[in-house]
């Protein structure tokens, strides 16, 4: 049986946040309007780091993709008294402008905080210290309109769920492997929950990984394809869920 999507509703939308090279969200990016992730659009690509290569790759994908740069050294000096807390309130508040379906952390290299799952969640409002001037009608207590359907949020991690939590996961399983600590390596695409690189796997696939090979040459290319190919896959089953295709 053929699925056809309805294409006079709009797109699925996509954010992404990243932190360096972009590689996985250039998988994102080539996968959108093909077979692989139909009927999407990628509506942000925000990054902690200015000269992240993922944004180039954003700005010149066709067509281009809206960027953002918010680093949290700059964020603190500029709003005194702010906290990391009230950093990750401010990439929400980003995020939300953009009413994505889905949030992908590609490679976002900071631990969010639980006000931010929160605001994703729709299970609190943005705080008005960042805002003042936003008090709409239907602002919740704290200022702002609550998000009123969940934001997933998910995450690529270089490790199978529950191996190597954490900065490094790649490098930390590959020498646990080749000291005989363990006996496979994988990458997995995870919802994101408090507790780091905890949350419920989505996808999670074994990579192949030999005694004595080579971490940069051997090792993680073949980590990487993995990771492109999961990556979209993942975002795939989650937008399904919250968008099922006869709604697009
Ligand atoms: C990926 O290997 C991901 O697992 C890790 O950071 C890397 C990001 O790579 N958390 P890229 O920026 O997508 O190329």
């Amino acid at each position: 049986m053929v699925t056809k999507i309805a294409t006079d509703t709009p797109p699925s939308r996509i954010a992404v946040l990243i932190s360096g090279s972009g590689t996985n969200l250039q998988a994102l990016i080539n996968a959108c309007n093909t077979p692989r992730l139909p009927h999407a659009q990628i509506v942000l690509v925000l990054s902690n780091r200015k000269a992240a290569y993922g944004l180039t790759r954003a700005a010149t994908a066709n067509p281009p993709i809206p960027t953002a740069y918010l680093g949290l050294p700059p964020f603190l000096r500029d709003n005194p008294g702010a906290t990391r807390a009230d950093y990750d309130l401010a990439v929400a508040r980003e995020v939300l402008k953009v009413r994505p379906d889905v949030l992908v952390l590609a490679g976002w290299m900071h631990i969010v905080s639980e006000g931010f799952l929160e605001v994703m969640q729709g299970g609190r409002a943005l705080s008005p210290l960042l805002s003042p001037e936003n008090k709409g009608e239907d602002a919740g207590e704290q200022g702002e309109p609550r998000v009123t359907r969940e934001i997933p949020v998910i995450n690529i991690h270089p490790a199978l769920p529950g191996q190597f939590d954490g900065a490094n996961a790649m490098e930390r399983g590959f020498e646990a492997f080749q000291r005989g600590e363990v006996d496979r390596l994988g990458v997995m695409v995870h919802r994101v929950i408090a507790e780091v690189d905890r949350g419920a796997p989505i996808i999670m696939r074994e990579v192949e990984v030999h005694k004595g090979e080579d971490l940069k040459n051997d090792y993680e290319p073949r980590m990487h394809r993995t990771e492109w190919d999961i990556i979209v896959e993942a975002t795939k089953l989650v937008l399904d869920e919250v968008r099922p295709i006869s709604n697009r």
